[in-house]
């Protein structure tokens, strides 16, 4: 499979985008949106809440799209013709974004009580939703409840993205960018990945991994040497993190075990911290048998020191005194094989794929990693140069299977993530179908 495909311009070419625009400061970016879907040849209409025109005016999306925008229920002439069942039935895909707190209520809701939310209520179209808000509301019960809601019946939630806001807060609810949303929808519509060639119905048949549970490690493990020291790696868990939010993004409910990283979980992912390689073990097999797919990302040390001194370790009083280096020796021992432990089970075996961080003969080893541990699949990069590798260092992916393989060219580690989420899911896919 040709990877950029997943991103070309195909998917939006001649198709019809109705772009839903509600009240939020968001909504200016509405119209980079938009620009972006016109960009990639898609013929975009817009609908605006009362609200959204209190933050951008009607005129900005009549004058990108030439066409009249769609404000009200109340339009005597639109609805002469059933305008709101028409505007549903036009469009190939239906996109709200920005998606205020209160829309996203009532679409849980099914409250149609203005020309948007009847739309909504009236499509049978792929809906996307790009929540934009206070991290407070976006954090409230009832909102996640809400979007919990709307996922569960097949419509996609992008975002949002962590970051300043615009009332000065820090946190989630920022809408994600325009490139993202649509490199999200170009992801999860392309027929490569879904093999939908045909968009209609329900999204679920959009989403081959809506509702399925998806585990991930992430991270570096401590193996503590005393109660002050460890011994630990340069893992900083952005690959882990950035497939974690893919992976919800396209419906999935995300379990991220991760170690001692400075990364916020991302939104709609549950977080199961832990240090060790044995706490690690021990989190992962509480849940490993509702998993339908694993994917080991996380460094885990391979040896932990033998024994755990009880007390910090003080330095020989030989080498105070003396002029001569002293040495110190800390026996090791071998730490379990979380992923070979999973991938080994009998009963409620996961889909398994391995990461594989090598820094010479990559792909040679990353095959033997795939037939020694009984892998589905293994993403194998190259790490210890200065340009590539660990932390915000961009990177390249040779990902290998029992009968094929991909690569994917070095980019940041969220495109990665991206285009790696859909390579996943095809295996998944033909393995639980074979
Ligand atoms: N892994 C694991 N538990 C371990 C070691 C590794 O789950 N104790 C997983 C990693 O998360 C990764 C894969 O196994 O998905 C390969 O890890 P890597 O460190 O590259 O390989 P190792 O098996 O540790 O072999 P080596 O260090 O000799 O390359």
């Amino acid at each position: 499979m040709e990877l950029t495909s997943l991103h070309s311009r195909s998917t939006f070419a001649g198709k019809r985008v109705l772009l839903g625009v509600t009240g939020g400061i968001a909504a200016y970016k509405a119209a980079v949106l938009l620009r972006e879907f016109q960009k990639l040849g898609a013929t975009v209409q817009v609908v605006m809440t009362e609200q959204a025109q209190q933050f951008v005016g009607s005129m900005t999306f009549a004058a990108l799209t030439n066409m009249p925008v769609r404000t009200s229920l109340n339009d005597e002439q639109a609805e002469l013709s059933m305008g709101h069942i028409e505007l549903a039935r036009w469009a190939d895909v239906f996109i709200i974004a920005p998606a205020s707190a209160n829309t996203i209520a009532k679409l849980a809701y099914g409250i149609a009580d203005n020309l948007l939310t009847t739309i909504a209520l009236a499509s049978e179209k792929p809906l996307f939703v790009a929540p934009a808000m206070n991290q407070k509301m976006w954090a409230h019960t009832a909102t996640q409840e809400n979007i919990a809601t709307l996922r569960q019946r097949g419509i996609a939630i992008i975002g949002p993205g962590n970051g300043e806001q615009a009332c000065g807060d820090v946190g989630s609810g920022r809408m994600s960018e325009p490139e993202e949303i649509v490199a999200t929808i170009a992801a999860q519509m392309s027929a490569d990945v879904i093999q939908a060639p045909e968009l209609s119905g329900s999204n679920a048949e959009h989403l081959p991994l809506l509702g399925k549970k998806v585990m991930l490690t992430a991270g570096p493990t401590r193996e503590p040497i005393d109660p002050v020291r460890y011994i630990s790696n340069h893992s900083s868990g952005r690959m882990g993190y950035a497939l974690a939010e893919q992976f919800a993004l396209v419906g999935a409910e995300v379990t991220l075990v991760s170690g001692p990283v400075c990364l916020q979980p991302p939104a709609g992912v549950t977080k199961v911290s832990i240090n060790s390689a044995e706490q690690l073990l021990a989190a992962v097999m509480a849940q490993i048998s509702e998993q339908d797919i694993f994917v080991s990302v996380a460094a885990v040390a391979d040896y932990r020191p033998a024994t755990v001194a009880e007390q910090k370790m003080k330095k020989n009083p030989a080498a105070i005194n003396s002029a001569e280096k002293q040495n110190l020796q800390i026996e090791l021992t071998e730490n379990p094989d979380i992923l070979r432990t999973v991938s080994g089970l009998m009963h409620d075996r996961p889909f398994c794929v391995g990461f594989a961080a090598e820094t010479e003969k990559v792909v040679e080893h990353a095959r033997n990693k795939l037939l020694n541990k009984r892998l589905d699949m293994i993403c194998a990069n190259q790490v210890g140069s200065e340009q590539i590798g660990f932390g915000d260092k961009p990177n390249a992916l040779e990902v290998l299977w029992q009968d094929g393989s991909t690569s994917i060219a070095m980019t940041d580690k969220t495109d990665l993530a991206r285009q790696l989420v859909p390579v996943i899911t095809e295996r998944y896919c033909a393995t639980i179908t074979s």
